[in-house]
Protein backbone atom coordinates (compact mmCIF):
# COMPACT_ATOMS: atom_id res chain seq x y z
CA UNK A 1 0.00 0.00 0.00
CA UNK A 2 1.21 3.41 -0.56
CA UNK A 3 0.82 6.53 1.62
CA UNK A 4 0.35 10.25 1.06
CA UNK A 5 1.13 12.61 3.27
CA UNK A 6 -1.08 15.63 2.54
CA UNK A 7 -1.30 19.16 3.98
CA UNK A 8 2.02 19.32 6.03
CA UNK A 9 5.41 21.30 6.13
CA UNK A 10 8.62 19.77 4.48
CA UNK A 11 11.63 20.66 6.85
CA UNK A 12 15.09 19.60 5.65
CA UNK A 13 18.74 20.15 6.56
CA UNK A 14 18.12 23.02 3.98
CA UNK A 15 14.97 24.65 3.24
CA UNK A 16 11.34 24.44 4.82
CA UNK A 17 8.29 24.22 2.36
CA UNK A 18 4.70 23.39 1.62
CA UNK A 19 4.25 20.15 0.07
CA UNK A 20 2.34 16.62 -0.07
CA UNK A 21 5.00 13.74 -0.30
CA UNK A 22 4.02 10.06 -1.68
CA UNK A 23 5.51 7.25 -0.61
CA UNK A 24 5.44 4.29 -3.03
CA UNK A 25 7.22 0.64 -2.77
CA UNK A 26 9.75 2.15 0.00
CA UNK A 27 10.98 5.41 -1.41
CA UNK A 28 9.28 8.89 -1.73
CA UNK A 29 8.18 8.92 -4.89
CA UNK A 30 6.55 12.42 -5.73
CA UNK A 31 7.11 15.61 -3.75
CA UNK A 32 4.54 18.56 -5.01
CA UNK A 33 0.82 19.88 -4.25
CA UNK A 34 -2.17 18.72 -5.37
CA UNK A 35 -0.62 15.30 -6.31
CA UNK A 36 -3.09 12.70 -7.42
CA UNK A 37 -4.27 9.56 -4.66
CA UNK A 38 -3.12 6.22 -6.23
CA UNK A 39 -5.44 3.24 -6.01
CA UNK A 40 -4.34 1.44 -2.85
CA UNK A 41 -3.32 4.50 -1.02
CA UNK A 42 -3.52 5.46 2.43
CA UNK A 43 -3.85 9.45 2.94
CA UNK A 44 -2.50 10.89 5.83
CA UNK A 45 -3.97 14.70 6.86
CA UNK A 46 -0.54 15.93 8.29
CA UNK A 47 -2.23 19.60 8.17
CA UNK A 48 0.29 21.94 10.48
CA UNK A 49 2.94 19.26 11.25
CA UNK A 50 5.97 19.35 9.97
CA UNK A 51 7.53 16.46 7.62
CA UNK A 52 10.97 16.02 8.19
CA UNK A 53 13.45 12.94 7.62
CA UNK A 54 13.66 10.23 10.18
CA UNK A 55 15.87 10.06 12.62
CA UNK A 56 19.56 8.55 12.60
CA UNK A 57 21.10 7.59 15.70
CA UNK A 58 24.69 6.31 14.97
CA UNK A 59 25.43 5.06 18.34
CA UNK A 60 23.17 2.44 19.90
CA UNK A 61 24.12 -0.78 21.51
CA UNK A 62 21.32 -3.31 21.97
CA UNK A 63 21.49 -6.22 23.07
CA UNK A 64 25.65 -5.68 23.86
CA UNK A 65 27.36 -8.02 26.04
CA UNK A 66 29.22 -6.13 28.70
CA UNK A 67 30.70 -5.84 31.96
CA UNK A 68 29.56 -9.21 32.41
CA UNK A 69 25.82 -8.85 31.92
CA UNK A 70 24.06 -8.07 28.38
CA UNK A 71 22.27 -4.95 27.72
CA UNK A 72 18.49 -5.23 28.66
CA UNK A 73 16.89 -3.42 25.24
CA UNK A 74 17.85 -5.91 22.34
CA UNK A 75 16.99 -5.10 18.88
CA UNK A 76 13.04 -5.31 19.23
CA UNK A 77 12.80 -3.27 22.51
CA UNK A 78 15.37 -0.67 21.25
CA UNK A 79 14.15 -0.13 17.61
CA UNK A 80 10.46 -0.08 18.94
CA UNK A 81 11.86 2.67 21.34
CA UNK A 82 13.65 4.35 18.41
CA UNK A 83 10.28 4.30 16.36
CA UNK A 84 8.17 5.92 18.84
CA UNK A 85 11.02 9.03 19.12
CA UNK A 86 10.96 9.53 15.57
CA UNK A 87 14.74 7.65 14.45
CA UNK A 88 14.01 5.07 11.67
CA UNK A 89 17.57 4.02 11.09
CA UNK A 90 20.23 2.96 14.15
CA UNK A 91 24.06 1.95 13.77
CA UNK A 92 24.88 -0.23 16.41
CA UNK A 93 28.25 -1.95 17.06
CA UNK A 94 29.34 -4.87 16.73
CA UNK A 95 32.31 -6.23 19.52
CA UNK A 96 34.53 -8.72 18.52
CA UNK A 97 36.17 -10.63 22.06
CA UNK A 98 39.68 -9.86 21.90
CA UNK A 99 40.99 -13.36 19.69
CA UNK A 100 37.20 -13.43 17.93
CA UNK A 101 37.48 -13.33 14.07
CA UNK A 102 35.53 -10.05 13.63
CA UNK A 103 33.89 -11.72 10.68
CA UNK A 104 32.33 -14.22 13.21
CA UNK A 105 31.09 -11.47 15.42
CA UNK A 106 29.61 -9.70 12.70
CA UNK A 107 27.19 -12.74 11.54
CA UNK A 108 26.37 -13.17 15.33
CA UNK A 109 25.11 -9.12 15.47
CA UNK A 110 23.52 -9.94 11.98
CA UNK A 111 21.68 -12.87 13.61
CA UNK A 112 20.48 -10.92 16.49
CA UNK A 113 19.51 -7.61 14.64
CA UNK A 114 17.26 -9.94 12.53
CA UNK A 115 14.54 -8.67 14.55
CA UNK A 116 14.38 -5.06 14.13
CA UNK A 117 11.74 -3.31 13.74
CA UNK A 118 13.46 0.33 12.53
CA UNK A 119 16.87 0.01 9.69
CA UNK A 120 19.93 -0.32 11.14
CA UNK A 121 23.51 -0.83 10.06
CA UNK A 122 26.76 -1.76 12.17
CA UNK A 123 30.29 -0.01 12.85
CA UNK A 124 32.95 -3.20 13.74
CA UNK A 125 35.31 -2.36 16.52
CA UNK A 126 38.86 -3.37 16.52
CA UNK A 127 39.63 -4.72 19.45
CA UNK A 128 43.06 -6.70 18.91
CA UNK A 129 45.25 -6.68 16.11
CA UNK A 130 46.68 -9.47 13.59
CA UNK A 131 46.85 -10.12 9.78
CA UNK A 132 43.30 -11.57 9.93
CA UNK A 133 41.78 -8.69 11.59
CA UNK A 134 43.25 -6.43 8.60
CA UNK A 135 41.77 -9.30 5.84
CA UNK A 136 38.44 -9.10 7.62
CA UNK A 137 38.34 -5.49 7.76
CA UNK A 138 38.51 -5.62 3.96
CA UNK A 139 35.70 -8.45 3.69
CA UNK A 140 33.81 -6.73 6.07
CA UNK A 141 33.91 -3.33 3.82
CA UNK A 142 33.80 -5.34 0.17
CA UNK A 143 31.19 -7.78 0.95
CA UNK A 144 29.43 -6.77 3.75
CA UNK A 145 28.46 -2.65 3.54
CA UNK A 146 30.88 -1.93 7.01
CA UNK A 147 32.72 1.59 6.30
CA UNK A 148 33.59 1.99 9.85
CA UNK A 149 35.22 0.31 12.52
CA UNK A 150 35.17 1.39 16.04
CA UNK A 151 38.39 1.62 18.64
CA UNK A 152 37.72 1.97 22.46
CA UNK A 153 40.59 3.78 23.84
CA UNK A 154 39.23 2.56 27.31
CA UNK A 155 38.22 -0.04 29.42
CA UNK A 156 41.61 -1.72 29.79
CA UNK A 157 41.97 -5.39 30.06
CA UNK A 158 38.97 -6.20 28.23
CA UNK A 159 38.41 -4.27 24.41
CA UNK A 160 40.91 -1.57 24.73
CA UNK A 161 42.82 -0.90 21.54
CA UNK A 162 46.39 0.26 22.34
CA UNK A 163 48.26 2.78 19.82
CA UNK A 164 49.73 0.25 17.82
CA UNK A 165 46.46 -1.06 17.10
CA UNK A 166 44.83 2.57 16.48
CA UNK A 167 48.09 2.93 13.67
CA UNK A 168 47.38 -0.09 12.30
CA UNK A 169 43.73 0.23 12.18
CA UNK A 170 43.66 3.72 10.83
CA UNK A 171 46.18 2.88 8.35
CA UNK A 172 44.01 0.43 7.07
CA UNK A 173 40.83 2.41 7.23
CA UNK A 174 42.38 4.87 4.93
CA UNK A 175 43.26 1.72 2.38
CA UNK A 176 40.01 0.84 2.88
CA UNK A 177 37.87 4.17 2.44
CA UNK A 178 36.73 3.35 5.92
CA UNK A 179 36.34 6.03 8.49
CA UNK A 180 37.65 5.26 12.03
CA UNK A 181 35.91 6.19 15.23
CA UNK A 182 37.16 6.38 18.77
CA UNK A 183 35.63 6.30 22.14
CA UNK A 184 38.48 8.97 23.18
CA UNK A 185 39.31 7.81 27.28
CA UNK A 186 43.17 7.29 28.55
CA UNK A 187 42.34 3.60 29.57
CA UNK A 188 45.69 3.75 31.18
CA UNK A 189 44.79 6.94 33.40
CA UNK A 190 41.21 5.65 34.03
CA UNK A 191 42.39 2.07 35.42
CA UNK A 192 45.05 4.07 37.72
CA UNK A 193 42.28 6.41 39.19
CA UNK A 194 39.41 3.72 39.56
CA UNK A 195 42.12 1.86 41.89
CA UNK A 196 42.73 5.22 43.64
CA UNK A 197 39.23 5.87 44.41
CA UNK A 198 38.67 2.11 45.69
CA UNK A 199 42.11 2.34 47.77
CA UNK A 200 40.47 5.78 49.15
CA UNK A 201 37.17 4.30 50.04
CA UNK A 202 35.06 5.81 47.45
CA UNK A 203 33.51 3.12 46.66
CA UNK A 204 30.08 4.41 45.32
CA UNK A 205 28.80 6.28 42.21
CA UNK A 206 30.02 9.15 42.59
CA UNK A 207 33.89 7.64 42.28
CA UNK A 208 32.85 7.12 38.59
CA UNK A 209 33.42 10.82 37.35
CA UNK A 210 36.53 10.98 39.98
CA UNK A 211 38.20 8.04 37.90
CA UNK A 212 37.34 9.67 34.67
CA UNK A 213 38.29 13.64 34.71
CA UNK A 214 37.77 15.71 32.05
CA UNK A 215 41.51 15.72 30.85
CA UNK A 216 41.36 11.70 30.36
CA UNK A 217 39.39 12.33 27.60
CA UNK A 218 40.65 15.64 26.45
CA UNK A 219 44.16 13.50 26.26
CA UNK A 220 42.96 10.60 24.21
CA UNK A 221 40.84 12.98 22.02
CA UNK A 222 44.11 15.18 21.20
CA UNK A 223 46.34 11.58 20.90
CA UNK A 224 43.62 10.03 18.51
CA UNK A 225 43.26 13.18 16.68
CA UNK A 226 47.31 13.45 15.91
CA UNK A 227 47.43 9.53 15.07
CA UNK A 228 44.65 10.23 12.54
CA UNK A 229 46.32 13.37 11.27
CA UNK A 230 49.79 11.52 11.52
CA UNK A 231 48.70 8.76 8.83
CA UNK A 232 46.59 11.39 6.77
CA UNK A 233 43.24 9.36 7.92
CA UNK A 234 39.29 10.72 9.04
CA UNK A 235 38.63 10.42 12.47
CA UNK A 236 35.55 10.30 14.04
CA UNK A 237 34.78 10.93 18.06
CA UNK A 238 32.01 9.55 19.69
CA UNK A 239 30.30 10.70 22.48
CA UNK A 240 32.25 14.07 22.99
CA UNK A 241 31.44 15.22 26.05
CA UNK A 242 34.46 17.87 27.21
CA UNK A 243 35.35 21.14 26.48
CA UNK A 244 38.52 20.26 26.06
CA UNK A 245 37.59 17.45 23.56
CA UNK A 246 35.75 20.42 21.42
CA UNK A 247 38.85 22.63 21.15
CA UNK A 248 40.89 19.42 20.20
CA UNK A 249 38.59 19.42 17.16
CA UNK A 250 38.79 22.67 16.13
CA UNK A 251 42.17 23.37 15.98
CA UNK A 252 42.76 19.83 13.95
CA UNK A 253 39.91 21.10 11.55
CA UNK A 254 41.62 24.75 11.93
CA UNK A 255 44.91 22.61 10.49
CA UNK A 256 43.17 20.97 7.56
CA UNK A 257 42.26 17.51 9.02
CA UNK A 258 38.93 15.78 8.25
CA UNK A 259 37.26 14.98 12.13
CA UNK A 260 33.71 14.66 12.86
CA UNK A 261 32.17 15.01 16.38
CA UNK A 262 29.66 13.48 17.62
CA UNK A 263 27.28 14.40 20.98
CA UNK A 264 24.75 12.58 22.71
CA UNK A 265 21.79 13.87 24.40
CA UNK A 266 22.65 13.00 27.13
CA UNK A 267 26.05 15.05 27.82
CA UNK A 268 24.31 18.42 26.26
CA UNK A 269 21.63 18.47 29.02
CA UNK A 270 22.50 15.95 32.00
CA UNK A 271 25.03 17.45 34.47
CA UNK A 272 27.71 15.26 37.16
CA UNK A 273 25.09 16.32 40.07
CA UNK A 274 23.33 12.90 39.47
CA UNK A 275 26.31 11.32 41.13
CA UNK A 276 25.69 13.06 44.04
CA UNK A 277 22.03 11.75 44.32
CA UNK A 278 21.77 10.46 47.88
CA UNK A 279 19.38 7.32 46.71
CA UNK A 280 22.47 5.07 45.34
CA UNK A 281 20.05 3.36 42.49
CA UNK A 282 19.54 6.74 40.88
CA UNK A 283 23.05 7.58 40.59
CA UNK A 284 24.43 4.06 39.71
CA UNK A 285 21.69 4.74 36.83
CA UNK A 286 23.50 7.33 35.22
CA UNK A 287 27.01 5.41 35.19
CA UNK A 288 28.20 5.42 32.00
CA UNK A 289 31.42 6.71 29.51
CA UNK A 290 32.13 9.20 29.73
CA UNK A 291 30.61 10.48 32.34
CA UNK A 292 28.18 13.52 32.71
CA UNK A 293 30.09 16.37 33.33
CA UNK A 294 29.97 20.05 35.33
CA UNK A 295 27.59 21.81 33.31
CA UNK A 296 30.03 24.50 32.03
CA UNK A 297 30.82 21.82 29.59
CA UNK A 298 27.35 21.63 28.37
CA UNK A 299 27.92 25.31 26.89
CA UNK A 300 31.09 24.05 24.64
CA UNK A 301 29.37 21.46 23.50
CA UNK A 302 26.13 22.89 22.70
CA UNK A 303 28.72 25.66 20.72
CA UNK A 304 30.67 23.09 19.09
CA UNK A 305 27.40 21.93 17.62
CA UNK A 306 26.39 25.74 16.58
CA UNK A 307 29.67 25.78 14.88
CA UNK A 308 30.25 22.58 12.87
CA UNK A 309 32.70 21.63 15.52
CA UNK A 310 30.28 18.91 16.46
CA UNK A 311 28.54 17.42 13.38
CA UNK A 312 26.10 14.20 14.72
CA UNK A 313 23.69 14.07 17.71
CA UNK A 314 24.26 10.06 19.68
CA UNK A 315 22.65 8.60 22.29
CA UNK A 316 24.54 5.45 23.08
CA UNK A 317 21.40 3.77 24.09
CA UNK A 318 23.04 0.58 26.30
CA UNK A 319 20.05 -0.02 28.70
CA UNK A 320 20.73 -1.60 31.90
CA UNK A 321 18.12 -2.33 34.59
CA UNK A 322 18.31 -1.65 38.12
CA UNK A 323 19.46 -5.05 38.93
CA UNK A 324 22.11 -5.26 36.42
CA UNK A 325 23.42 -1.89 37.95
CA UNK A 326 23.53 -3.34 41.48
CA UNK A 327 26.54 -5.82 40.10
CA UNK A 328 28.55 -2.54 41.43
CA UNK A 329 26.85 -2.01 45.01
CA UNK A 330 30.51 -1.97 46.74
CA UNK A 331 32.34 -1.41 44.07
CA UNK A 332 31.80 1.25 41.09
CA UNK A 333 34.12 0.28 38.86
CA UNK A 334 31.75 -3.20 38.48
CA UNK A 335 28.43 -0.96 37.49
CA UNK A 336 27.60 -2.00 34.17
CA UNK A 337 28.25 1.30 31.83
CA UNK A 338 25.61 2.61 30.22
CA UNK A 339 22.48 4.58 29.50
CA UNK A 340 19.25 4.65 27.16
CA UNK A 341 17.89 7.54 25.02
CA UNK A 342 17.48 6.64 22.03
CA UNK A 343 13.90 7.38 21.97
CA UNK A 344 14.31 10.57 23.49
CA UNK A 345 17.04 11.97 21.72
CA UNK A 346 14.98 13.72 18.75
CA UNK A 347 12.74 15.28 21.46
CA UNK A 348 15.57 16.44 23.57
CA UNK A 349 16.85 18.04 20.90
CA UNK A 350 13.79 19.93 19.83
CA UNK A 351 13.20 21.36 23.08
CA UNK A 352 16.85 22.13 24.49
CA UNK A 353 18.06 23.04 20.68
CA UNK A 354 15.05 24.33 18.66
CA UNK A 355 12.71 25.70 21.53
CA UNK A 356 15.55 27.25 23.18
CA UNK A 357 16.84 29.51 20.03
CA UNK A 358 20.39 27.28 19.98
CA UNK A 359 19.42 25.76 16.77
CA UNK A 360 17.09 26.39 13.78
CA UNK A 361 14.67 23.48 12.53
CA UNK A 362 17.07 23.20 9.80
CA UNK A 363 19.85 22.28 11.68
CA UNK A 364 17.60 20.36 13.45
CA UNK A 365 17.25 18.00 10.79
CA UNK A 366 21.11 18.73 9.80
CA UNK A 367 21.67 16.73 13.44
CA UNK A 368 19.70 14.45 13.99
CA UNK A 369 19.66 12.53 10.72
CA UNK A 370 21.62 14.51 7.57
CA UNK A 371 25.09 15.22 8.65
CA UNK A 372 24.89 11.46 10.03
CA UNK A 373 24.04 9.93 6.35
CA UNK A 374 26.19 11.91 4.85
CA UNK A 375 29.20 11.00 7.40
CA UNK A 376 28.99 7.46 6.58
CA UNK A 377 27.70 7.60 3.03
CA UNK A 378 24.36 6.77 2.92
CA UNK A 379 23.12 10.19 2.18
CA UNK A 380 21.17 11.03 -0.39
CA UNK A 381 19.40 7.91 0.18
CA UNK A 382 19.01 8.29 3.85
CA UNK A 383 18.75 11.92 5.56
CA UNK A 384 16.92 13.86 3.36
CA UNK A 385 13.51 13.70 1.67
CA UNK A 386 13.84 14.47 -1.99
CA UNK A 387 12.53 11.88 -5.12
CA UNK A 388 13.90 8.43 -4.95
CA UNK A 389 15.18 8.69 -1.21
CA UNK A 390 14.13 5.45 1.32
CA UNK A 391 10.43 7.11 2.99
CA UNK A 392 12.19 7.32 5.74
CA UNK A 393 10.29 10.23 7.97
CA UNK A 394 9.11 11.61 11.01
CA UNK A 395 5.60 13.94 10.98
CA UNK A 396 6.83 16.35 14.50
CA UNK A 397 3.45 18.25 15.97
CA UNK A 398 4.57 21.50 16.74
CA UNK A 399 1.56 21.95 19.22
CA UNK A 400 1.95 18.85 21.46
CA UNK A 401 3.93 18.50 24.63
CA UNK A 402 4.75 15.42 27.41
CA UNK A 403 6.68 14.93 30.49
CA UNK A 404 9.55 12.66 29.75
CA UNK A 405 9.74 9.63 31.89
CA UNK A 406 10.75 5.96 32.60
CA UNK A 407 7.01 4.92 33.56
CA UNK A 408 6.09 5.76 29.85
CA UNK A 409 9.07 5.25 27.81
CA UNK A 410 9.65 2.18 25.29
CA UNK A 411 12.63 0.90 27.03
CA UNK A 412 12.70 -2.21 29.29
CA UNK A 413 14.66 -0.39 32.19
CA UNK A 414 13.46 1.52 35.35
CA UNK A 415 15.33 4.77 35.19
CA UNK A 416 15.47 7.33 32.43
CA UNK A 417 18.12 10.24 32.47
CA UNK A 418 15.86 12.38 31.33
CA UNK A 419 13.06 11.60 33.69
CA UNK A 420 10.81 14.80 34.43
CA UNK A 421 11.49 16.79 31.52
CA UNK A 422 8.86 18.64 29.79
CA UNK A 423 9.33 18.31 25.71
CA UNK A 424 6.92 20.86 23.96
CA UNK A 425 6.86 19.43 20.25
CA UNK A 426 6.64 15.67 19.49
CA UNK A 427 7.16 12.95 16.94
CA UNK A 428 3.52 12.07 16.44
CA UNK A 429 4.12 9.44 13.42
CA UNK A 430 7.28 7.57 12.31
CA UNK A 431 6.89 6.09 8.67
CA UNK A 432 10.00 3.81 7.94
CA UNK A 433 10.40 2.30 4.28
CA UNK A 434 7.22 3.89 3.50
CA UNK A 435 4.29 2.41 5.99
CA UNK A 436 3.15 3.56 9.20
CA UNK A 437 5.37 2.57 11.90
CA UNK A 438 4.58 4.23 14.77
CA UNK A 439 1.19 6.23 14.86
CA UNK A 440 0.03 8.39 17.71
CA UNK A 441 1.25 6.02 20.06
CA UNK A 442 1.05 2.51 18.35
CA UNK A 443 3.48 0.35 17.12
CA UNK A 444 2.89 -0.56 14.00
CA UNK A 445 5.80 -2.03 12.44
CA UNK A 446 6.28 -5.95 13.15
CA UNK A 447 9.62 -7.33 13.69
CA UNK A 448 11.78 -8.19 10.81
CA UNK A 449 10.61 -5.22 8.63
CA UNK A 450 13.51 -3.18 9.62
CA UNK A 451 16.47 -3.76 6.82
CA UNK A 452 20.29 -3.93 6.94
CA UNK A 453 21.77 -0.67 5.92
CA UNK A 454 24.58 -1.56 3.48
CA UNK A 455 27.37 1.46 3.83
CA UNK A 456 29.68 1.68 0.69
CA UNK A 457 33.19 2.90 1.20
CA UNK A 458 33.76 6.35 0.76
CA UNK A 459 35.61 7.58 -2.22
CA UNK A 460 34.59 11.37 -1.96
CA UNK A 461 37.16 13.08 0.26
CA UNK A 462 39.69 9.95 0.69
CA UNK A 463 41.49 11.77 -2.47
CA UNK A 464 40.84 14.96 -0.90
CA UNK A 465 43.08 13.51 2.23
CA UNK A 466 45.28 12.35 0.59
CA UNK A 467 46.19 15.35 -1.62
CA UNK A 468 45.92 16.98 1.43
CA UNK A 469 48.35 15.02 3.13
CA UNK A 470 50.64 15.76 0.09
CA UNK A 471 50.43 19.14 0.74
CA UNK A 472 51.36 19.10 3.90
CA UNK A 473 54.57 16.74 4.16
CA UNK A 474 57.70 18.96 4.11
CA UNK A 475 59.11 17.87 0.85
CA UNK A 476 62.57 16.30 0.69
CA UNK A 477 65.62 19.09 -0.17
CA UNK A 478 67.49 18.65 -3.26
CA UNK A 479 71.41 19.84 -2.86
O1 LIG B 1 28.93 3.73 29.10
C1 LIG B 1 28.86 3.43 27.92
N1 LIG B 1 29.04 4.38 27.03
N2 LIG B 1 28.58 2.16 27.57
C2 LIG B 1 28.59 1.62 26.27
C3 LIG B 1 29.95 1.37 25.74
C4 LIG B 1 30.62 2.64 25.27
O2 LIG B 1 31.61 3.07 25.84
O3 LIG B 1 30.17 3.26 24.30
ZN1 LIG C 1 32.01 4.60 24.36
ZN1 LIG D 1 28.93 3.35 22.96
Amino acid sequence: MSLLLKGGTVVTHEETYQADILCEDGVISQIGSNISTPADTKVLDVTGKLIMPGGIDPHTHMQLPFMGTVAKDDFASGTIAALAGGTTSIIDFVIPNPQQPLLEAYQQWREWSAKSYANYSFHVAITWWDDSVSQDMETLVKDHGVNSFKHFMAYKNAIMATDDILVASFSKCLELGAVPTVHAENGELVYHLQHKMIAEGITGPEGHPLSRPPLVEGEAANRAINIAGTLGAPIYLVHVSTAEAVDAIRYAKDHSQIVFGEVLAGHLTVDDSVYQNPDWETAAAHVMSPPFRPKYHQDALWKGLQAGTLQTTATDHCAFCSEQKAMGKDNFTQIPNGTAGVEERMMVLWEHGVNSGRISANEFVALTSTNTAKIFNIYPRKGCIRVGADADLVVWNPEASKTLSAATHQSNIEHSIFEGMTIHGLPETTICNGKLAWHQGELLAQSGEGKYIERPPYAGYYDTLQKRQELNTPKAVSR
